[in-house]
């Protein structure tokens, strides 16, 4: 397989809370960094995030005003799938096989054979989201962690299907990226969302069962050295993604009961109540 060593370009698709953050490290890296959403609103909802958190970066000392400059005229934003063209393609839209599949078969038609597709899935097999592609083995999974611009790790995901030095050539991106990637084989919830799965399905047995409420259960794992309770955290992810996530790895494992959602996350997210993003989860953020 021939194959273009150099990335100068890199498309991140969905400008939601973790498409901005990694337009955002992409752009602050030195990459010509494409940021689409299917809406218009979205986007300049993500670009005005975007120029905040460089704005507190440059106030903060972290950058400087020609770094702040400099990212900003790496990135442009657009609604237009045809302007997604990129030696690399980071997708971060809603965690669902079929419109990922959708997306990337979409991706796939408009870019060289060369382009590598990505998926930020915290949960979904790669090899579902990668059948069906005239390239199957140009399809990885580059998994951030939430917020993108800060969380150093980034899971390198193989499928069976991942050409090696895909694999290889994005464990090297996230390294310029200046992120600590781990490879990882394609399963249910990779690494992390495996592990941690329990931390937030325990605690909402917790909480649900009366033992104590969500402000004690998260004081006291802060106090315990966790860098966030469970529902703040989970508030952050975004509830129906956090919801999404537990339903994966609940049907992944032959509804084996300890990945089984939690009964007070399907009611969060049936009130539309997502967390940060809506303004009000299992705290309400509206008068913070
Ligand atoms: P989000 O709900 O904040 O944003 C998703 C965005 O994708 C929305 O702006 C939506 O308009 C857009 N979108 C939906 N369908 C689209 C399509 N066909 N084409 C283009 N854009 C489309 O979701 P979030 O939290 O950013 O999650 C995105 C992905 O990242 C999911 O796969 C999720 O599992 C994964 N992820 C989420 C983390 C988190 O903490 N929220 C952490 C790591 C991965």
């Amino acid at each position: 397989m021939s194959m273009n060593n150099q990335i100068s370009t890199v498309a991140v698709c969905g400008a939601g809370t973790m498409g901005a953050g990694i337009a955002q490290v992409a752009a602050g890296k030195g990459f010509k960094t494409i940021l689409y959403d299917l809406q218009d609103a979205v986007i300049e909802k993500a670009a005005d995030k975007i120029r905040q958190q460089l704005q507190k970066l440059v106030d903060k000392g972290k950058i400087s005003s020609d770094q702040q400059a400099q990212t900003l005229s790496n990135l442009s934003f657009t609604t237009d799938i045809s302007s997604c063209k990129a030696e690399v393609i980071i997708e971060a839209i809603v965690e669902n096989v079929a419109v990922k599949v959708e997306l990337f078969s979409k991706l796939a038609a408009i870019n060289d054979p060369g382009t590598i597709l990505c998926s930020n899935t915290s949960s979904l097999p790669i090899k579902e989201i990668a059948a069906g592609l005239p390239q199957p083995e140009r399809v990885v999974g580059m998994h951030f962690f939430n917020p993108a611009p800060v969380m150093k790790l980034v899971e390198v995901v193989s499928a069976e299907q991942t050409a090696t030095e895909v694999a290889e050539k994005i464990y090297g991106l996230a390294k310029q990226f200046g992120k600590t990637p781990v490879h990882v084989k394609d399963s249910p919830g990779f690494i992390v969302n495996r592990v941690a799965r329990h931390y937030y399905l325990e605690a909402m047995q917790v909480a649900g069962q009366g033992v104590a409420d969500i402000a004690s259960i998260d004081r006291l794992m802060v106090s315990l050295g966790f860098k966030m309770g469970p529902f703040e955290l989970m508030d952050l992810i975004g509830n129906d993604v956090n919801l999404a996530v537990s339903q994966s790895l609940y049907d992944a494992f032959g509804k084996a009961e300890r990945f089984k959602p939690g009964a007070l996350q399907v009611e969060k997210v049936a009130a539309g109540e997502l967390g940060r993003k809506t303004g009000k989860g299992f705290y309400d953020y509206q008068n913070r």
